[in-house]
């Protein structure tokens, strides 16, 4: 399959882009580099020995998109481009809407027009908003606590919409829990532009010296240790079952949804613990209050990924540090170098 594959040169782009190279797939990238550097796309190239075809700009210009399908031939696409920061989309809902919702309206508009009707999307676990239980299953009550999330939730609803409307379209909505290492090689990795807002990269640079300790945000959850508890998988494993999907997109007409996790609930004092290990060095932390707008608990029923679209994770939150650790220590300064 050619794959038209939006913000590719992202944090799982990049890793979505090596597992569908190495499966022996074609990749057109799309990336308008908001968040993101050139260099991680040709890191990829060197990873897979196979070039890529790698267009700068954004997916709401319906004019760069009309080219991207005039000059390939393309079967379908993975659409992980998208902002991601729930705190920044809190101060800029504007700005979130304006761009999660444009580019998958544009991208959508385009591919009906170039006939093409197969689409996997990058959802998250911020659909179930606050869960009622766990481990969460697809059919659990959905909601949004942030403009970041509801751009997820409408997004999903667009697609239900256009997938009822037009029977011939195929899509799958991914919903990612928390994505989390590097690749193996140590080319690409998740590289945060100034104060990383999620935990791992955050620990991976008080192991590396660049910050003084992580700041555990609350430990008077209702969880084992009191810290707050969320599904890691590695990235790879995650990048893996978008091919899973694209691969059996087949003749699944419709639009479905389906968890990508591990189906298992680590803390934070444990995933820190973890880090330790694989980087062989302390890591020191300070309990803080809880973060606005968390919550305690949060961890997917991987099951229907298993069944339907025969994925399930294979590599274990230990090798995960390792290759955040691998990616940290060989690209201190990120893909800025
Ligand atoms: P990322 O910021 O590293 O990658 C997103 C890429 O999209 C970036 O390269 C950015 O430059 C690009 N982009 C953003 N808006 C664009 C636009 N309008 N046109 C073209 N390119 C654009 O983030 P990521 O972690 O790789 O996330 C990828 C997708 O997965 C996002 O949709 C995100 O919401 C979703 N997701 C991420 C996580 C996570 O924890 N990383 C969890 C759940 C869902
Ligand atoms: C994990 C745990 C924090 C940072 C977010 C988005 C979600 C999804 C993934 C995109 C929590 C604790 C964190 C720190 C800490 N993204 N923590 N100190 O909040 O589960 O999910 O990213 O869709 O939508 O909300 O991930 O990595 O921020 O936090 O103690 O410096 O670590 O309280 O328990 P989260 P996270």
């Amino acid at each position: 399959m050619n794959v038209l594959l939006t913000g590719g040169a992202g944090y799982i782009g990049t890793h979505v882009a090596v597992e569908l190279l190495e499966s022996g797939h074609g990749v057109v990238v799309v990336d308008n580099l908001s968040n993101s550097r050139a260099e991680a796309v040709r890191r990829v190239e060197r990873i897979t020995g196979r070039s890529v075809a790698c267009y700068i700009g954004d997916c709401a210009d319906r004019a760069l998109l009309e080219r991207v399908f005039a000059e390939h031939r393309i079967d379908a696409a993975v659409h992980c481009a998208g902002l991601k920061a729930v705190g920044e989309s809190t101060e800029r809902p504007l700005l979130y809407y304006r761009n999660n919702l444009d580019a998958l309206l544009t991208l959508c508009e385009t591919m009906s027009a170039h006939g093409v009707r197969s689409l996997v999307f990058s959802s998250s676990a911020t659909v179930y908003g606050d869960p009622e239980r766990v481990p969460i299953p697809e059919d659990a009550p959905l909601s949004a606590t942030n403009p970041y999330g509801a751009t997820k939730l409408f997004a999903e609803r667009v697609l239900a919409d256009l997938a009822a409307a037009a029977p011939d379209w195929r899509i799958i909505a991914l919903r990612y829990f928390n994505p989390v290492g590097a690749h193996p090689s140590g080319l690409i990795g998740e590289d945060p532009n100034g104060v990383p807002n999620n935990l791992f990269p955050y620990i991976a640079q008080v192991a590396a010296g660049r910050r003084e300790k992580v700041l555990v945000y609350g430990d008077d959850y209702d969880t084992p240790d009191g810290t707050g508890v969320r599904d890691y998988l590695h990235v790879v494993d995650l990048a893996r079952g978008h091919v899973a999907a694209l691969e059996r997109l087949g003749d699944a007409y419709g639009m479905r949804a389906y968890n990508l996790g591990s189906g298992h609930g680590v803390s934070v004092l444990e995933a820190i613990a973890a880090f330790e290990r694989a980087s062989g060095r302390p890591i020191p932390r300070q309990v803080v209050a809880r973060r606005p707008g968390d919550i305690a608990v949060c961890y997917a029923d991987p099951s229907a990924a298993h069944r339907d679209l025969g994925w399930k994770t294979t590599l274990t939150l230990d090798e995960a540090c390792a290759d955040t650790w691998r990616w940290q220590s060989a690209n201190p300064n990120g893909f800025a170098g």
